[in-house]
């Protein structure tokens, strides 16, 4: 019992304090729905968790791992300002987060079939390491990062959402309606059965994300985990003990993978400029421990010209809807002149 926070650091608000309005998602855990606060009128969004608690109530170690979330205060990371927990016995808990216009998997689909202009891609990919650097120094690895789970304001700022959930409740292979948990973001040392989860397995998801912001399309879509393996593998290269020290001693590692080699990764990342493929390289080292770290990442030259200020986002949609019917993807419709770099590859 002495493990056991104290709740009242936790529940000052209850469910009776919020006014509920639609419901606006769901994911591994549960649902969420937009809601607002009785009195101060301030807009949250409430996610429901379903958890397997037993007679006791909430596990304890689930809480102690809230509560360090709760903690962790960056402009770059959403805010977690409540956790609402059920009286013993009931299997839910609330938490409630700041109410974020949109996240960017809505944003990449909203816009296609342009593409999200490189001045924003580089924006996001510096705010987005801010929060990570930040949450890595304080020990906390999100991993579960995915374009729904970085949400975007208006403003152009974005934010990782639902950090560290992850090792409070762990992921599940399927989500609470039954769908299949997306493994497109995952690093290959997690596929291939690692016990350590390091900060790298993120910068991995980041590489990821960042690719699919430049092609509007998933880089690695496996619908199991041995057709994500095989994904990476085709394009990076079937990995072993010379190009990944002690690869092979990991518990799902075999011997007879295919044997892939290497592809060009400017091939597949077209209207990638040439510091952003160097850049996207640091964060596919196979090796968990030589992958760049987000700290390193933020002075990496591909973010020597991150655009100071960014027009809204809802310019962008109405940039595509003046745009003629022609697949033509937009990049010299990028209101920050920032794409020098793409206009030369082009030519
Ligand atoms: N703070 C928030 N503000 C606004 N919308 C949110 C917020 N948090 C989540 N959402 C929206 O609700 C959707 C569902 O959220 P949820 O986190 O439950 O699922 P997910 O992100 O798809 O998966 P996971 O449960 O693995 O994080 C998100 O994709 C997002 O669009
Ligand atoms: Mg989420």
């Amino acid at each position: 019992m002495e493990n056991m926070p104290h709740a009242s650091t936790l529940n000052t608000l209850n469910l009776a304090d919020f006014e509920q309005g639609s419901k606006i998602g769901e994911g591994t855990y549960g649902t969420v729905h937009s809601a607002t606060i009785r009195g101060t009128n301030e807009k949250v969004a409430l996610k429901q968790i379903k958890i397997n608690a037993d007679l006791e109530g909430v596990p304890s170690t689930c809480m102690r791992e809230v509560t360090l979330l709760k903690e962790l205060n960056h402009p770059n990371v959403v805010v977690l300002h409540d956790v609402i927990i059920q009286p013993t016995g009931s299997e839910k808990l609330y938490l409630v987060f700041e109410f974020i216009d949109q996240d960017l998997k809505m944003l990449l689909d909203k816009l296609r079939p342009n593409r999200l202009p490189m001045g924003y891609v580089k924006s996001f990919m510096q705010q987005l390491l801010n929060g990570l650097a930040y949450c890595h120094s304080h020990r906390v690895v999100h991993r579960d990062l995915k374009p729904q789970n970085l949400l975007v304001t208006n403003d152009g700022v974005i934010k990782l959402a639902d950090f560290g959930l992850a090792r409070a409740f762990s992921i599940p292979s399927r989500c609470y309606t039954h769908e299949v948990v997306t493994m497109w973001y995952r690093a290959p040392e997690v596929l291939l059965g690692t016990k350590m989860y390091s900060t790298g397995i993120d910068m991995w998801s980041l590489g990821c994300i960042f690719a699919e912001c430049v092609k509007s399309d998933p880089l690695f879509d496996g619908d199991c985990e041995i057709d994500q393996l095989y994904k990476i593998f085709q394009l990076l290269g079937t990995p072993d003990d010379t190009t990944w020290p002690n690869v092979s001693k990991l518990p799902d590692y075999n011997m007879s993978f295919p044997k892939w080699p290497k592809k060009d990764l400017a091939r597949v990342l077209v209207g990638m400029p040439e510091d952003g493929l160097a850049f996207i390289k640091e964060m596919f080292i196979y090796p968990p421990m030589y992958r760049i770290t987000a700290k390193n990442a933020l002075s990496h030259r591909f973010l020597r010209d991150v655009p100071r200020r960014l027009a809204p986002i809802p310019s962008l949609y109405k940039l595509k809807d003046g745009a003629s019917s022609s697949t033509k993807r937009k990049s010299d419709g990028d209101p920050f002149g920032d794409d020098d770099s793409l206009a030369k590859r082009r030519n």
